[in-house]
């Protein structure tokens, strides 16, 4: 049996991973779910699994990269629940290549669409409401690649830096309204975002296995920052280390990226 909770949470992503994991977590915490994206028949399957523990949750298909989905499932929300008290941001997707074999529509474009202006879209259309109220809390999934950007991952790393500096000026903009905004910047995560970066690895260079955490840890991390809001929740703790390094020794990371990863990968000596 779900606990009582009755605040509303919207995800985005929430057909797989991370989003799944976050929606089942809000469910038995007793919030109710409004779980957005895509693919409706995996929505739908949650949807009944959240219900069949007792949770309350709407199904929502949407596609994060136009604006007028967005607005749709906001307004849909509102005409369901009333309100809305957390906008997750998850839906994101990266495309592990080097930048001169990207497609430019498939690979930059849409990565671009999906993972930093559909934030911004979400966020837009949800904010009016949250104004009127005084009240809610935008929680962002970026990565630690919105600190530390390496090689293959230029756009992701882009669009990653892009919603860190659209959050942090969010928070200046909406604080006087009583609304958070955190962000969530984990390392490698089992999830099925994987088998989306067509990445061909000569190196097979990957998180290692000790670093790698559940998608349900990290859904227990949003929990977290849901009821204290905090501005950055990077994960695993001990990832704090690497963004202190890379943020102090550039050089160092430029070094190691190009004779670690770059040179074999290319297989230049
Ligand atoms: N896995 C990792 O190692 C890792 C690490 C750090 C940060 N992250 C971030 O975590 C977030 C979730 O990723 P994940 O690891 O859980 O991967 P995932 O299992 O592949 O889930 C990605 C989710 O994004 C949704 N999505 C993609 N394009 C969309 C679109 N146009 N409109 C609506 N939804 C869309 C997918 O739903 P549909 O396909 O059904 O639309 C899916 O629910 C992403 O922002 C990712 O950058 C992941």
């Amino acid at each position: 049996m779900a606990a009582q909770n009755n605040q509303v949470i919207v995800i985005t992503g929430a057909s797989s991973g991370i989003g799944e994991a976050t929606a089942k977590i809000f469910g038995e915490a007793g919030y109710r779910v409004v779980l957005a994206a895509r693919r409706l028949d995996r929505l739908e399957a949650l949807k009944a699994e959240i219900e069949g523990k007792g949770g309350t949750a709407l199904a929502v298909e949407t596609d994060v990269s136009a604006p007028g989905p967005l607005q749709a499932l906001v307004d849909r929300t509102l005409k369901e629940y009333g309100q809305v008290d957390i906008l997750f941001n998850n839906a994101g997707f990266g495309r592990t290549k080097w930048l001169e074999e990207m497609d430019p529509e498939k690979d930059i474009a849409a990565q671009i669409q999906v993972n930093l202006t559909g934030v911004i879209q979400a966020t837009r259309a949800v904010l009016p409401h949250m104004i009127e109220r005084k009240s809610g809390h935008i929680i962002n999934m970026i990565s630690l690649g919105g600190f530390v950007a390496t090689p293959t991952y230029t756009v992701y790393a882009a669009t990653k830096f892009g919603v860190r500096g659209f959050s942090d000026a969010l928070r200046r903009e909406v604080g006087v309204w009583n609304i958070k905004v955190s962000c969530i910047y984990p390392g490698g995560v089992s999830t099925e975002f994987g088998s989306h970066t067509e990445a061909k690895r000569k190196t097979g260079i990957s998180t290692p296995k000790a670093l790698l955490q559940t998608p349900e840890g990290v859904g227990r991390a949003v929990l977290d920052a849901a009821r204290h809001p905090v501005r950055a929740r990077i994960l695993p703790g001990i990832s704090r280390a690497g963004v202190l390094f890379a943020a102090a020794f550039p050089w160092a990371m430029d070094w190691l990226s190009e004779n670690n990863f770059t040179k074999p990968e290319r297989g230049l000596k």
